[in-house]
């Protein structure tokens, strides 16, 4: 299959309104989209992705007039962070209708929606006329991609079409809040910070290793976000070790800094979020066997960073 690229919404809309899939840009990561209330449309990300199929996908949407095509209901708590979060990275899960087939949602009885703030995201979204189901669209297993280069490493001939936009801005992923129990708890920390979604829902709680919560957000159980070299969060960055195939991310610069193989240095922790995945990925063409990351206090965005590390670490 060819894959062609395109600037025009418009166009790269045609595909979704065809049955097909279509990679674009949004203000976290780039998506892997399909007609979400298509399932053989649907089925083709899994294909191309590589994903196992019991992981749900992310409904997105143009307008917030479109969730009452997916949900049932829309709890007052939910109401609330839609309100304030709408366009922006925030997912909320809801009591799905029976439209949204079980595809979307890997058999679960709630769907994920969110709103994206990205013009390009916008405009194709509204030109689709439809609700697009788009996880990341990297291969699975492989860090999100937050430019359309890596998406074309991953996905090259594997889809009919990559929209290239405005670039992404947080380069980490929405935020997960599940809406559906008395209490909302938040499923994936992500661009909205657990502070923010406080700030609108004091009594949510954040998902920890509590088994019950854990099996509601399927995708937490799935080595994710990882690049080939071995990730090794150090404390410091005196930890770091430098050598020609060693790298490291962190905010300080580490000792012997021209000894490492490749070096990103970020200036905050927005910084850092935002060239993470992309600096995975250059390690990962550089061949490095060991990538160092300095940790971050887990508050604010660093909640979020500090668990894409985690995870990038584990194996
Ligand atoms: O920023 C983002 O969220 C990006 C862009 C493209 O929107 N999308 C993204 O999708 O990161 P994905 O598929 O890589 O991650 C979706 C996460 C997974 O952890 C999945 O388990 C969770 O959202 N999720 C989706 N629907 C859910 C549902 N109904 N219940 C619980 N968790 C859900
Ligand atoms: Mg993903």
């Amino acid at each position: 299959m060819k894959t062609i690229r395109t600037e025009i919404p418009e166009e790269a809309a045609a595909f979704i309104r065809s049955g097909d899939v279509v990679a674009f840009p949004t203000e976290t990561v780039y998506g892997l989209g399909a007609n979400a209330l298509d399932a053989s449309a649907v089925i083709k990300i899994f294909k191309a992705k590589g994903r196992p199929s019991d992981n749900p996908l992310i409904v997105h949407i143009a307008r917030t007039e479109q969730i009452s095509e997916l949900a049932k209901d829309v709890p007052d708590s939910a109401s609330k962070l839609i309100e304030r979060f709408f366009p922006g990275p925030l997912t909320v899960v809801l009591k799905k209708k029976d439209s949204v087939p079980d595809v979307v949602t890997g058999g679960l009885d709630t769907v994920g929606i969110r709103m994206p703030l990205h013009e390009t995201a916008a405009r194709f979204l509204e030109a689709c006329g439809v609700p697009v189901a788009a996880p990341s669209a990297n291969r699975s297993g492989k860090p999100s991609p937050t430019t359309w280069q890596a998406v074309l490493s991953d996905l090259d001939g594997l889809i009919p079409c990559i929209l290239i936009g405005d670039p992404v801005e947080i380069g980490i992923e929405s935020t997960v809040v599940d809406c559906t129990q008395e209490t909302p708890v938040l499923l994936r920390t992500g661009a909205v910070t657990f502070e923010q979604i406080r700030s609108v829902v004091p009594e949510a709680l954040l998902a920890g290793s509590n088994d019950k919560i854990l099996a509601r957000s399927p995708g937490t159980k799935y080595r994710h976000y990882a690049p080939s070299g071995q990730v090794q969060i150090v404390a410091t960055f005196e930890l770091a070790i430098p050598g020609p195939n060693h790298a490291y991310i962190g905010l300080d610069a580490p000792q012997q800094v021209d000894q490492f193989g490749l070096v990103q240095l970020c200036d905050s922790v927005e910084h850092y979020a935002y060239r993470l995945y992309d600096f995975f990925r250059a390690c990962d063409a550089a061949g490095i066997h060991v990538i160092y990351c300095q940790d971050v206090e887990p508050v604010g965005l660093g909640r979020a960073l500090h668990d894409r590390l985690n995870r990038a670490s584990s194996r």
